[in-house]
């Protein structure tokens, strides 16, 4: 069976993914989230496999699973305990793929016990995250690194100014103009840029077939 994996074009390889939401705490019982599946995160972690790759996905709460011999799934709650999660694993890593839908801001501070209702109208004070894309590019080496960016308007330009200012080597445009794109449904419609400014638009698929084509991708890449 090793002879068999040998074969493939990612043996030997570390894939780093990143999927699904981040909950971002209030109070003991409360959080402010999004609608993000994982459901991205973990076809692109099956599809990286697939060719053979050695893949640590960290993951925010989902519903997804996963059973792949190749695949190591590192549970997170917070955009706080994704960037801790994915510092231990990225120096190892050759590919960085970071899908996750990561909260932007979080609550300033955590209330110890539940939050009483009390006026007609609450207040809550955020702070930013850290960005756990931008902190990978800025640290960079060998790795190839990849990003999304979900937009509704000037989308090539935003995800472009993306690519830049984190300075990734490919990324994965998610066109939610499209009616059966985005979160929650099983087809997106994608562009991938690259940092040598090569656009490529792809039909709509579904997120496995988005995920094989995204490999393809990074493997005509690494191979450039
Ligand atoms: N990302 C991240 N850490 C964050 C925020 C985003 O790693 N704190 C990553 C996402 O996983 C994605 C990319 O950055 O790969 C772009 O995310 P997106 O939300 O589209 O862009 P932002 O940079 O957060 O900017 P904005 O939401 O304002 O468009
Ligand atoms: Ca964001």
């Amino acid at each position: 069976e090793k002879d068999i994996l040998k074969q493939l074009p990612l043996y030997g390889k570390k894939v780093l993914i990143t999927a699904g939401p981040t909950y971002e705490a209030l109070d003991p019982v409360r959080f402010i989230g999004n609608h993000s599946s994982g459901k991205m995160g973990f076809e692109i972690a099956k599809a990286a496999a697939n060719l053979g790759a050695e893949v640590v996905l960290v993951s925010g709460p989902t519903h997804q699973t996963i059973t792949h011999s190749l695949v190591t799934v590192k549970p997170v709650v917070s955009a706080e305990d994704m960037y801790n999660e994915v510092h231990k694993h990225f120096e190892a890593s050759d590919i960085a793929i970071l899908s996750a839908a990561v909260a932007d801001y979080r609550p300033k501070n955590v209330a110890s016990q539940k939050i009483k209702k009390k006026d007609a109208t609450f207040s809550i004070e955020l702070e930013k995250t850290k960005d756990i894309l931008k902190s990978l590019g800025a640290i960079k080496a060998h790795q190839l690194l990849v990003g999304f960016a979900l937009e509704t308007n000037n989308e090539l330009e935003h995800a472009k100014g993306k690519l830049q200012s984190k300075n990734l080597d490919l990324i994965v445009l998610n066109s939610l103009q499209d009616k059966g794109a985005g979160f929650g449904v099983s087809t997106n419609k994608v562009t991938f840029i690259t940092s040598t400014n090569d656009v490529i638009e792809n039909p709509l698929k579904s997120k496995a077939e988005v995920a094989k084509d995204l490999m393809q991708q990074i493997l005509k890449q690494l191979n450039a």
